[in-house]
């Protein structure tokens, strides 16, 4: 079945949607975006995704095309529309179509709405899950990491060294610090202290990272938001990786590097555990 997807105040089939060469987002990537999963049909942490979406926006300058009440409505009718009972909805804001392609931003543009989504699977076997092998590498992006623009080329050429490299992630180092994955934030545990870098302008202030920091504060787990240097990324009893697709995803190698004996570690475990309870808190709608 083609899966629903929005464009512009409409709701059609993907297949189905069209826009026009002459939009900013095509021509200069001129746009910002947000992927929210839904678990059970609910979305997850919306109100920090809206936020978020509202920051970028402002930071780029264009107005929010919908206020927070349509969004709910929109995103709900859009859930509701594709049958699985866990989705990935992608939205993305572009500055709209213009009638000449010039870098100045054109009078009197509207914005552009698109938004889709996927089906995700639904268990998660923690015991099932091996771990992953990241390498590291220059990060070579701009320096406003913490929008989320739909200008990914780094990202995309970071992401497919990663691969070409035998990881399935890249950690990117500035500055001889550990900044954040080509597409997730990095936690690491060290002397049984778990670490992740604070916001700022070098990376996304990623949702999935806030759950954790939550859950490590309700949970008395130690936790500290502090810089991590190359050298501790190195010498980490565990390394995680987070994002809203991949979740909570154990490093298990780094380059040459064996990491928590090639295994995923001890307070993972723990955390991915308490993750998976606030996900199925969630479906029960007792938590958001
Ligand atoms: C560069 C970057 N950092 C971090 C994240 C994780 O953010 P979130 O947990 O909100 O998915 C992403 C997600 O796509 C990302 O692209």
């Amino acid at each position: 079945m083609v899966p629903t997807a929005y464009l512009n105040g409409e709701f059609l089939p993907l297949s189905e949607t069209r826009i026009s060469v002459m939009d900013r987002g095509f021509l200069f990537g001129d746009g910002v975006y947000e992927v929210i999963p839904v678990y059970g049909g609910r979305l997850f942490r919306l109100e920090h995704h809206l936020k978020r979406l509202q920051n970028s926006l402002d930071a780029i300058r264009i107005s929010n095309p919908l206020a927070p009440a349509e969004w709910h409505l929109m995103l709900t009718k859009l859930v509701e529309s594709n049958d699985a009972e866990d989705q990935a909805v992608y939205l993305q804001v572009t500055r709209g179509v213009a009638e000449k392609r010039d870098h100045a931003f054109p009078a009197d543009v509207t914005p552009t709405l698109f938004a889709m989504s996927t089906p995700m699977a639904e268990s998660v076997d923690i015991d099932a899950i091996p771990g992953v092998s990241a390498v590291t590498l220059e990060d070579i992006r701009w320096n406003l990491c913490n929008v989320k623009a739909i200008t990914l080329l780094p990202n995309v050429l970071l992401r497919q060294q990663a691969i070409d490299d035998g990881g399935t992630e890249a950690i990117l180092i500035k500055n001889g610090l550990a900044i954040e994955g080509a597409a997730s934030n990095v936690f690491i545990v060290s002397n049984g202290l778990l670490i992740t870098p604070p916001n700022g302008p070098s990376l996304l202030p990623g949702i999935t990272r806030d759950l954790v920091i939550e859950l490590a504060a309700n949970h008395a787990i130690p936790f500290r938001e502090a810089d991590i240097t190359e050298q501790q990324l190195f010498n980490a009893e565990e390394i995680w990786l987070t994002s809203s697709t991949r979740e909570i995803s154990p490093v298990i190698q780094l380059n040459d590097r064996v990491i928590s004996a090639g295994k995923p570690g001890p307070l993972w475990r723990r955390m991915i555990n308490l993750y998976q309870d606030h996900k199925m808190a969630i479906r029960k709608g007792e938590a958001s």
